[in-house]
């Protein structure tokens, strides 16, 4: 075995029963789900890699912090634990907090985005992606290129290629670039992490051109991890002081909280400026509700203030950061393809690889979804030509895009290493069975609105 097993460095002391459907249940739920991973009840699934967003299990700390929850409507005690959490690890001065992240995307590009305008990124996100468009502007990626082949491994494969920046707001002038965003680590690319001489580079064009700089901070302590262990000039600080540093680049930061910050829901958002604060905030009053709790209760807001402490536990960092390595090496060992380096949060199966002869526009990777679903009642997720798709603007032809994903997405201190060994077991089954898939998707019906068709379509298995 070249993978060596890292122990969970916690107990557990609360279970919650899981069961392996059998084969002939399997196949009625993938009917009745249309073929699509988001329709299954999760009580069909065994060992659910939906997502990492809001499936982690919280410590005890954060359970007894849920009693301290002040419900008030305006000022609650909670409110401001949080801020005093996030000015001690975060350095923000400036708190909104949110139900989830894409609120935060929602505030903030509502609020700085007119139709037109381009937003420089790494790479974004789905529904990241889809909020840019909602506000009738564009993501232009300025990901180094390195980080479309699956195979090239790099220690910082979600860093921005400076010079597709540059070209971009000389490009499209800055009045037309209202603000510029990195994803960390980055999640469409592989769960990749962002060096911090690149965060300090894209931080120096933004200021040069006056443009702010945001974070999509997500999992923003893993990549912080990564750092500490792959960019040597930083390797004595510790996690603590490298997300500082991190911060310590931007203007402001959008967070998904159901991720790093180790929380079942909530967002925020961080800046430095009361005139970004009082900017964001009529839209938050709109949408998520009063400026000191966004749609959150007061418990959540005290969970969260824990977990943000919590995240930066370099043994829980190393370990989340093993295991997914873990699962990564037992695929290796197959033959199985996949982005590497693996990532922090998740293991990328390359589904254009493993189905190469699986048409891009009959959707490989929820193929491989499928095919996942059915040996052993594991879920994943396709990311590829049905949640990316472009669309020509003269001819609307659809574009695939550059990657073809299938992610398995470890949840944060839920899974052991033998659920690990079980998932892997399971795809290592279906890879070696490829050649018999042959089948590809259809979409049978799916909603119009542009980068949400991946959520809710309907789909039908077509033979090739
Ligand atoms: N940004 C990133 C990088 C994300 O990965 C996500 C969500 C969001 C923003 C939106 O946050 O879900 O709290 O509204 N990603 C999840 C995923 C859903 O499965 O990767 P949200």
């Amino acid at each position: 075995m070249v993978s060596s097993v890292q122990p969970e460095p916690f107990r557990i002391r609360m279970v919650e029963p899981v069961r392996l459907p059998d084969a002939s249940e399997r196949e009625k739920a993938l009917e009745r789900a249309h073929f699509n991973m988001f329709g299954l009840a999760a009580r069909e699934i065994y060992i659910d890699l939906l997502t990492d967003s809001g499936t982690g299990a919280m410590s005890k700390y954060q359970w007894a912090a849920l009693l301290c929850g002040d419900e008030a409507y305006a000022g609650a005690d909670s409110f401001y634990a949080l801020k005093e959490s996030v000015r001690e690890v975060l350095g923000f001065d400036y708190v909104i907090p949110t139900h989830q992240g894409r609120a935060a995307e929602n505030v903030i590009f509502g609020t700085l985005l007119k139709a037109g305008d381009k937003v420089p990124f790494n790479m974004p996100f789905d529904t990241t992606r889809a909020h840019i468009f909602n506000a009738g502007a564009e993501p232009v990626e300025c990901v180094i290129e390195e980080a479309y082949d699956p195979s090239a491994v790099l220690p910082f494969k979600g860093d921005v290629d400076i010079g597709k920046l540059e070209d971009v707001i000389n490009r499209e002038g800055k009045e037309r670039v209202p603000l510029i965003m990195v994803t960390v680590t980055n999640n469409s690319g592989g769960g990749q992490p962002v060096s911090l001489k690149n965060l300090r580079e894209v931080s120096r064009v933004a200021r040069k051109h006056g443009i702010p700089l945001f974070l999509d901070a997500a999992r923003m302590a893993e990549n912080a991890y990564f750092i500490k262990i792959r960019e040597r000039e930083f390797s004595s600080m510790s996690v603590r002081e490298i997300l500082r540093a991190m911060m310590d680049t931007a203007d402001a930061i959008a967070v998904s909280c159901k991720k790093d910050p180790l929380v079942n829901i909530g967002g925020m958002i961080c800046c430095r400026t009361e005139k970004m604060y009082h900017t964001l905030l009529p839209r938050v009053i709109l949408y998520e509700g009063f400026a000191t709790y966004g749609g959150l209760a007061g418990r959540d807001l005290e969970a969260l203030a824990v977990g943000l402490r919590e995240m930066t536990d370099e043994a829980y960092l190393g370990h989340r950061v093993a295991q997914v390595e873990y699962l990564a090496g037992l695929l290796d060992e197959a033959g199985v393809p996949f982005v590497k380096p693996a990532g922090g949060h998740a293991v990328f199966v390359d589904a254009a690889a493993f189905f190469p002869h699986i048409p891009r526009l009959k959707f490989p990777a929820d193929v491989l979804s499928v095919e996942v679903y059915r040996e052993g009642a594991v879920r994943g997720i396709g990311l590829g030509t049905l949640a990316f798709e472009n669309e020509d603007e003269v001819t609307g032809e659809i574009i695939p895009p550059k990657l073809e994903l299938y992610r398995l997405a470890i949840n944060r201190r839920t899974y052991t290493n033998s659920h690990i060994e079980y998932v892997a077991s399971r795809i290592i089954d279906v890879y070696k069975r490829r050649h018999k898939v042959k089948y590809g998707l259809e979409i049978v019906e799916a909603p119009e609105v542009k980068g949400l068709k991946h959520f809710l379509a309907k789909l039908h298995p077509v033979s090739l």
